[in-house]
Formats: C-alpha cells, sequence, structure tokens
C-alpha cells in the first residue's frame, strides 16, 4: 500500500533509495516539477500525475539559476509548510525538498540541448538565459528521481516545448504530459506570482485573458499578423498594465505564422507587467 501521508524527503541518498524500492516493486513513478507556493494549477497536476502513475513525486525547489531577474528571486514566494499540507490533502507519495548542493554539486556540468529556435523567440528573447536554467534543473530533477511521466503546465507553453527538447535529445525514457491552464474566477491564469498582485491588479490583470479569447473570436476575420497587432492595441490602451509581447505563433514550434495557411495549430502568447508583476498566459486560437 502507499501511503496516506506525504512522505517529505531532503536527501538525494533517501529519495534514491525510496525510488529503488517502488521500481523493484513494479510501481510506476510519476514526477511533478514545482517552485513551490503551490496553487490549483499545481495540484491539478498532482491528479494528473495520480491518474498517470502509481507513485507521485512532487519536487519544490526555487532554482535561482533559471532566474534572470535577481529581484524576482528574492522576491519568489517561500511557503513550504502550507505546500505540504496541500500536497498531504493531495494525497501526493513524496515530497522532495531537495538541498542546493546536491542539485548542483561541485563540479556539475549543465546538461545543454540545441533549442532549434525556441531559445529566439518571446521567453527565449525576453528572459536570456532562463531556459538554461530550467533545462539544467529539470534534467537534475528527471536524473533524481527517475520518473516514467513528469507534468508540467501549458501555461508555461514554450516551457513545455523545450522539456520535450530535452527529452528527445537526451533519451531520456520519461513521457511527458501536458496540463492544462486552470484559471481563476475572472480568467486570470493561475501563478504563484498572482498572491503579489494587489487586489485592483489582479482584477485588472483579466484583460489578458480576455484579450486572448476575443483574439480567438477575431481570427476569422484577420490574417495572424493583423490579429496580433489587434490584441496588441488592445492591451496597450489600458494603462494598467504594460505589455511586453504579444504573438501568434505555431503550436508545435513556437515560430511566428504570418498566413492562417502555414498551420495546423496556432496559439497566442501574451506577456504583460502588472507593476513589478509579470503575468504570462496563452490560449489556442486554431483548430
Ligand atoms: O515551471 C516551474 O515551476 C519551473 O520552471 C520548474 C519546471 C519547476 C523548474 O524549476
Amino acid at each position: 500500500m502507499l501511503s496516506e501521508t506525504s512522505r517529505i524527503i531532503r536527501s538525494v541518498s533517501d529519495l534514491s533509495k525510496s525510488i529503488d524500492s517502488f521500481k523493484k516493486a513494479g510501481k510506476s513513478i510519476a514526477l511533478v516539477p514545482t517552485m513551490g507556493a503551490l496553487h490549483e494549477g499545481h495540484l491539478s497536476l498532482i491528479r494528473l500525475a495520480k491518474k498517470n502513475a502509481d507513485v507521485v513525486v512532487c519536487t519544490i525547489f526555487v532554482n535561482p539559476t533559471q532566474f534572470n531577474d535577481k529581484k524576482d528571486l528574492e522576491k519568489y514566494p517561500r511557503t513550504e509548510e502550507k505546500d505540504a499540507e496541500l500536497l498531504n490533502k493531495e494525497k501526493c507519495d513524496i515530497i522532495f525538498i531537495p538541498l542546493m548542493h546536491e542539485v548542483y554539486p561541485v563540479g556539475h556540468v549543465p546538461l545543454k540541448i540545441s533549442y532549434n529556435g525556441l531559445d529566439k523567440v518571446m521567453e527565449g528573447d525576453y528572459r536570456p538565459g532562463h531556459f538554461d536554467g530550467v533545462v539544467e534543473v529539470v534534467a537534475r530533477l528527471f536524473q533524481m528521481t527517475r520518473p516514467d511521466v513528469a507534468c508540467f503546465g501549458e501555461k508555461d507553453f514554450q516551457q513545455l516545448a523545450v522539456i520535450q527538447e530535452l527529452v528527445a535529445q537526451h533519451d531520456f525514457p520519461i513521457l511527458i504530459i501536458p496540463g492544462p491552464i486552470v484559471r481563476e474566477e475572472h480568467g486570470l491564469a493561475m501563478s504563484s506570482r498572482n498572491e503579489r498582485l494587489t487586489a485592483a491588479q489582479r482584477s485588472d490583470a483579466s484583460i489578458l485573458y480576455k484579450t486572448l479569447n476575443d483574439m480567438k473570436k477575431m481570427a476569422a476575420f484577420m490574417n495572424p499578423d493583423e490579429l496580433a497587432s489587434w490584441g496588441r492595441d488592445k492591451i496597450s490602451a489600458c494603462e494598467c498594465c504594460e505589455l511586453e509581447y504579444l504573438e501568434v505563433a505555431e503550436s508545435h514550434n513556437l515560430q511566428p505564422i504570418y498566413r492562417w495557411k502555414e498551420t495546423d495549430s496556432s496559439r497566442a502568447f501574451i506577456v504583460a507587467r502588472f507593476g513589478e508583476i509579470r503575468l504570462i498566459d496563452n490560449l489556442q486560437l486554431l483548430p
């Protein structure tokens, strides 16, 4: 029988023993990597993981190598006790909270991938070095937890694409399962950063999802370029936020599209700042 209460593990050797014994017993392992400050979006990934494997390991590690903004790293919420309670309620089997020196031991050489253009658009362009840090930590988490499946949210759609490349290029025998975006009542995509928004900013931030939805409706009447400009104008007209980017891109390679004919699946991607808080969202436009 698997545990009724989540087990908190902090050392790689304890985790390794635990994973070995599950594997020996023929159990499959699912990984849900997180940086903590858990919300319903993360918990939906735990439920997805439970449906797809016998044992669920949730990792909590605020990874410094993926923060290109030091202030963002310092202010990233840390709520370990509350996170453990939530995971316990979801009957997550193992909560792995590794120490920095075990994730990045002295002499550790980061795994690299060839991005095939993914680092030249959107997050790659605006957050230099971010995906190198994501690849580095996710590869380490894969090595430490040895999962059969791993669940990642579609809110960070470009991250998901980068992780698919990591798995393919380094032959990790892991099935990546995407989890749909979970939204607050007025459409704002759930994010650990939402906690730092004021009540007014939180309400204003619903403009992101509203614009994405309006773009989906308008897609039949405009080409992708016109549609992206239309969306940018809508966001820019609002004084509540500062638009960083809004792009219409092909879902498979995230490259911009200029005519609908060029795509069988397109998405709109948006990032805007509400004060200091940078929010990200995306929505499938076609089909
Ligand atoms: O999406 C996140 O929370 C992080 O980028 C991840 C995948 C846990 C790596 O630190």
